[in-house]
């Protein structure tokens, strides 16, 4: 069966525009010169009816009244019936809260994250009696929705914000960042919204994929410094840049995989405008810009 992936939201946290940024990037979207997009989110299928959620971003309200196929079927029924979240971030477990109105469906992460999740009493609003938690352990296949089988491994990255100390481990490879495997009976694609470096092992494991959506954060490493706008670096952040010799786009170089498509990109980042030559160099190695609405179909 095909394997059929929708943005929800191509940004990363914080969208675009961004409430408190005066950026170019988010003075444009709020002009409506360039097209805004929503956080971090992207839902699958296998059948055509039944969807995973992957990432409940604080905009899913929005995105799933965008998306035609996931309206409610009926007068409480929904075809959303899985949600797996990839870390503990907030544009990644925010949307949870929406979720929360008496609907039964699957909620997947590490035991890790699942702790985190519990950590914290809001969450208590998802009736565990109504909504499943499960633990996926890393390495190991499960069939999440009908159809469609995910495999959660650890990708390069860090604890989310609001659980950093003082000292931060920015390449930690665990439970606290994960990227997806997704398989249908002849399709597969990789889902990695966050990754501080492309490993031999993480190439080994894109190798071979008919879709990817990546990290793509920053263009470059610096970038948010430059525009004045604070002073960490994507390494900081957990992130790999497209651009440069360590960059995303020369890590895919020779890689054998299908569609790429980078996605959970931050407002600063001028792949956003779809006149700025630094999309056109993206494209030209083989990407897409993801869009919130956009579809593929592996
Ligand atoms: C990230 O991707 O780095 C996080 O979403 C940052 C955040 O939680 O604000
Ligand atoms: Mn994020
Ligand atoms: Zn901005």
């Amino acid at each position: 069966m095909a394997l059929r992936a929708r943005i929800l939201g191509a940004a990363a946290g914080g969208g675009l525009p961004q409430w408190n940024c005066g950026c170019v990037n988010c003075r444009l979207a709020r002009a409506g010169a360039i097209p805004a997009q929503t956080q971090s989110s992207l839902a699958c299928t296998a059948d055509d009816r039944t969807w995973v959620i992957l990432n409940a971003s604080p905009d899913i309200r929005q995105q799933i009244a965008a998306a035609l196929p996931l309206h409610p079927t009926g007068l409480r029924e929904s075809p959303v019936r899985a949600v797996l979240v990839t870390n503990g971030d907030i544009d990644h477990v925010a949307g949870l809260l929406t979720l929360r109105e008496k609907r039964p469906f699957a909620l997947y992460a590490t035991r890790e994250i699942h702790e985190v999740i519990a950590a914290n009493p809001i969450f208590a609003a998802l009736d565990p009696a109504i909504v499943e938690r499960i633990a996926v352990r890393l390495d190991t296949p499960v069939e999440i929705v009908p159809g469609l089988t995910a495999e959660l491994f650890p990708v390069p990255g860090k604890v989310p914000l609001y659980l950093e100390g003082d000292e931060v481990q920015t390449d930690l490879e665990g439970e606290q960042t994960v990227g997806v495997h997704l398989s249908s009976a002849k399709r597969n694609a990789v889902y990695i919204p966050g990754c501080a470096t492309v490993t031999e092992a993480l190439r080994a494991r894109l190798s071979g994929a008919d879709l990817v959506f990546f990290d793509g954060t920053l263009w470059q490493d610096d970038e948010m410094i430059r525009a004045g706008l604070g002073q960490k670096t994507g390494r900081r952040m957990g992130h790999i840049s497209m651009s440069g010799p360590d960059g995303s786009i020369a890590a895919f170089e020779g890689l054998p995989v299908g569609r790429k498509v980078f996605i959970h990109m931050n407002n600063t980042n001028p792949v956003l405008r779809p006149e700025a030559p630094e999309r056109r160099i993206a494209e030209a190695a083989g990407w897409t810009i993801g869009q919130d609405g956009m579809e593929f179909t592996a």
